[in-house]
């Protein structure tokens, strides 16, 4: 599905030990001399998050493969968005940093098991979260994000239940939503089933005017708390427009960082997970697997890359333009 050319040149041993800004010049030569841009999720390290051409969420991050001209379009994000970014837009070389930044959630649903689920309800319209591999996309209806997902299933007409894989909790968040039956896979995201419940009522103890705020792919426990749920960009865009000065916020930690450029003059507290770490807050290991020196390194190199077989792309592309259509 992907290739991948290890060499690292000499040029670049020698830049990785130099410092930030050279790093970052670097990158900005490199993508002027290659007209190259660079999307990235807003989960990503702020540093990369600034070398960025753009930073959005699933949605925007789709929206704008498809649109742009670049010659080269590198994806500071993971596996399944650098995939989408090619199946949308086949002409540009798409490069992803590391090829080991997955997500627990496309991990969760293997394409043999996903394919005998379909096959064992015939009639059940398939809709996909984007955090899905091109195969498993391949196999839907239509996609979705966290931003649409509401919107997109309320557009099926059907009266029979469903399929929506591969996280459970979103697929319980919809079903309340919607009021529609869904035959949901048990996959979820590792970063939003670890926020501990009790110790974000005691941050909410210390901070009783902080307005609590999640994303949906928490569990329905922590939803329950929610002032409001919604996409990284749609909580970005809450937490702008809403009267309330702090705020705490249940997603990857990265998020925070666009958030805080937004209302440079609220507190915004990550919600504490079980774990202890230096931050007491979440973060994705896959997410964080990019680094501005891979990031040069990917630019330089043109490695690695993202290839999709065709048959595969074109399936996956259908399901794809019809969540955008509907967007
Ligand atoms: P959105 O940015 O689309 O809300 O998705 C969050 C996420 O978990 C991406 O991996
Ligand atoms: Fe996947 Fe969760 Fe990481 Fe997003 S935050 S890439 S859903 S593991």
């Amino acid at each position: 599905m992907t290739k991948h050319n290890p060499s690292v040149s000499s040029a670049t041993l020698q830049l990785a030990e130099n410092p930030k800004a050279e790093v970052i010049e670097a990158i900005n030569d490199l993508k002027k001399q290659k007209n190259a841009l660079i999307m990235a999720h807003y989960y990503q390290h702020p540093d990369i998050q600034d070398v960025a051409d753009m930073v959005g969420d699933s949605l925007q991050m789709a929206q704008f493969a498809t649109q742009t001209q670049a010659d080269i379009l590198v994806v500071a994000g993971v596996c399944f968005m650098a995939e989408t970014a090619k199946i949308l837009n086949p002409l540009r070389k798409v490069l992803l940093p590391d090829l080991q930044a997955g997500c627990s959630l496309a991990d969760s649903c293997p394409a043999d098991q996903f394919k005998a689920f379909i096959e064992a309800h015939p009639q059940s319209p398939v809709v996909t979260y984007i955090n899905c591999s091109a195969e498993i996309k391949a196999m839907s209806d239509i996609v979705c994000t966290s931003s649409n997902a509401v919107k997109i299933i309320n557009a099926i007409h059907s009266n029979e239940p469903i399929i929506f894989a591969p996280d459970v909790n979103l697929g319980k968040y919809l079903m309340k939503q919607t009021g529609r039956h869904l035959l949901l896979w048990n996959g979820s995201c590792l970063v939003h089933e670890n926020f501990s419940i009790d110790k974000i009522l005691d941050l909410h103890r210390k901070y009783p005017e902080a307005r609590f705020i999640a994303h949906p792919e928490s569990q329905p426990h922590i939803l329950r708390l929610a002032t409001y749920i919604g996409s990284t960009k749609g909580m970005i865009d809450f937490v702008k427009q809403h009267h309330a000065n702090e705020f705490i916020v249940a997603t990857e930690a990265g998020i925070l960082h666009q958030m805080q450029k937004e209302v440079p003059h609220k507190t915004l507290l990550p919600a504490p997970v079980f774990e202890e770490n230096a931050c007491a807050c979440s973060e994705c290991p896959y997410m964080k697997m990019n680094t501005l020196e891979k990031l040069f390194q990917c630019l330089q190199c043109e490695t690695p890359e993202i290839t999709i077989n065709e048959a595969v792309r074109i399936k996956a592309k259908r399901a794809l333009d019809r969540m955008l259509e509907l967007s």
